[in-house]
């Protein structure tokens, strides 16, 4: 089985005989509001999905993330986790204090040691980590609304998450690692999507299926932008796909618990990394991975891969050019495999889909199978006469 990255599976889950104990102590002490994505985040921690991050970030790996793509440690970690807390908060607590971690409706999720308390670059981490300072970005625009002063420190998670539907579909790092050594696995690839799975992305999953035991079809089911499909109904199209086109015994669906940042090159790692923690042993990045409008270039996702050793990532990158289906070939294709012109190749565009779905037609059956463009339309339909 892979290593875990930084070498052991973190584990900061309160054990249920100590937890009673530490939810009445957690009365007692100060108080940390998270949002959501932060307390995502927070059991993401706890699980091992983030090793070897055993908390949230302080300046040292903060800094060491933005500007060398490094934990202080030297392990390879692109994307910063930090608590932003108010600057009132931040002047309340002490280092060394420990804090009850609660949402926004104040219920207790964990606790954190404090051991440092700082102000962030907002500009440096928005260019660093997006290229970009354009808060039309929504990876900036999410960070420029966020608190400019975080506290970093070891934390433990005593409530976990309730991800409703996709609960079935909800598996630790711990839990995939003994499914995948239960089928007897020794490659699986694993996919990162946030987006309903079309003939494109079946194509990468089935060609490295080719060659690798297993596929972990991994959506992302945290945060989004707006305009991304919502996850519940993705979902609906990764059941209908798997049932119909898939080898049950080759393919583990379970989700990615993880907000979308939408860094490009730098999630690109990310994401590999936490896959990798999952006991993945390969990767997929196509097209403008983790991408959004033109800020980064169609490969970059794949090219920042070679800034580092191999073994510093431990997980292998397979790299796929654009695909699309070309009515000459009769199949799916790439540039490297197909010689016919693009006036044969059929690919169609995010926006463009939606356009289609939204005036109630289905995207051609060689872009989308015909199950996944139903439950679109369906939702698309929806929506619709939601919104009349
Ligand atoms: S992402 O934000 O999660 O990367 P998406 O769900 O669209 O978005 O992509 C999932 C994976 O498929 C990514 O690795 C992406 O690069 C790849 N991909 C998407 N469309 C294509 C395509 N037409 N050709 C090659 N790779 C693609």
């Amino acid at each position: 089985m892979i290593q875990p990255h930084g070498g052991k599976l973190v584990n900061s889950i309160v054990s249920s005989e100590e937890r009673e104990e530490l939810l009445k102590r957690a009365k007692e002490l100060k108080k940390i509001r998270l949002p959501l994505y932060k307390i995502r985040e927070l059991e993401n921690i706890a699980t091992g999905l983030f090793s070897p991050l055993e908390g949230f970030m302080d300046h040292d790996d903060y800094l060491g993330v933005i500007r060398d793509m490094r934990l202080k440690s030297g392990i390879v970690w692109t994307i910063p986790i930090i608590l932003p807390v108010e600057k009132d908060i931040m002047n309340d607590i002490g280092i060394g204090e420990e804090v009850a971690l609660v949402d926004l409706n104040g219920e207790v999720y964990g606790e954190l040691r404090v051991t440092d308390k700082f102000s962030r670059d907002m500009e440096l981490e928005a260019r660093e980590v997006f290229r970009t300072t354009d808060e039309r970005h929504p990876g900036v625009r999410k960070i420029y609304s966020e608190e400019k002063q975080a506290v970093g420190g070891v934390i433990r998670l005593l409530k976990r998450l309730n991800y409703g539907v996709f609960e079935r579909y909800r598996f630790d790092p711990q839990e995939t690692r003994k499914m995948f050594e239960e089928r007897g696995w020794k490659t699986i690839v694993a996919f990162q999507t946030r987006n309903p799975v079309h003939r494109s992305h079946e194509y990468l999953q089935k060609t490295a299926l080719e060659m690798v035991d297993g596929l972990f079809l991994n959506p992302l089911v945290g945060e989004t932008k707006k305009d991304d499909i919502p996850a519940n109904v993705r979902m609906k199209t990764y059941e209908v796909l798997l049932e119909n086109y898939y080898p049950k015994d080759r393919v583990v669906l379970g989700v990615f618990p993880a907000n979308m940042f939408y860094a490009g090159p730098r999630e690109a790692i990310f994401h590999a990394i936490c896959r990798k923690n999952f006991g993945c042993t390969h990767f997929i990045v196509g097209r403008d991975h983790a991408g959004v409008g033109h800020y980064y270039g169609t490969y970059d996702a794949q090219k920042i891969f070679d800034q580092f050793e191999p073994e510093e990532i431990g997980i292998v990158p397979l790299k796929f050019e654009n695909a699309f289906y070309c009515r000459k070939c009769g199949s799916m294709a790439t540039s490297k495999t197909c010689p016919h012109d693009a006036e044969f190749h059929v690919y169609l565009s995010g926006t463009k889909v939606r356009e289609m779905l939204s005036e109630g037609k289905l995207p051609p059956r060689e872009f989308m199978r015909p199950e996944v463009s139903e439950i679109l339309l369906e939702y698309y339909t929806e929506r619709k006469d939601a919104s009349e």
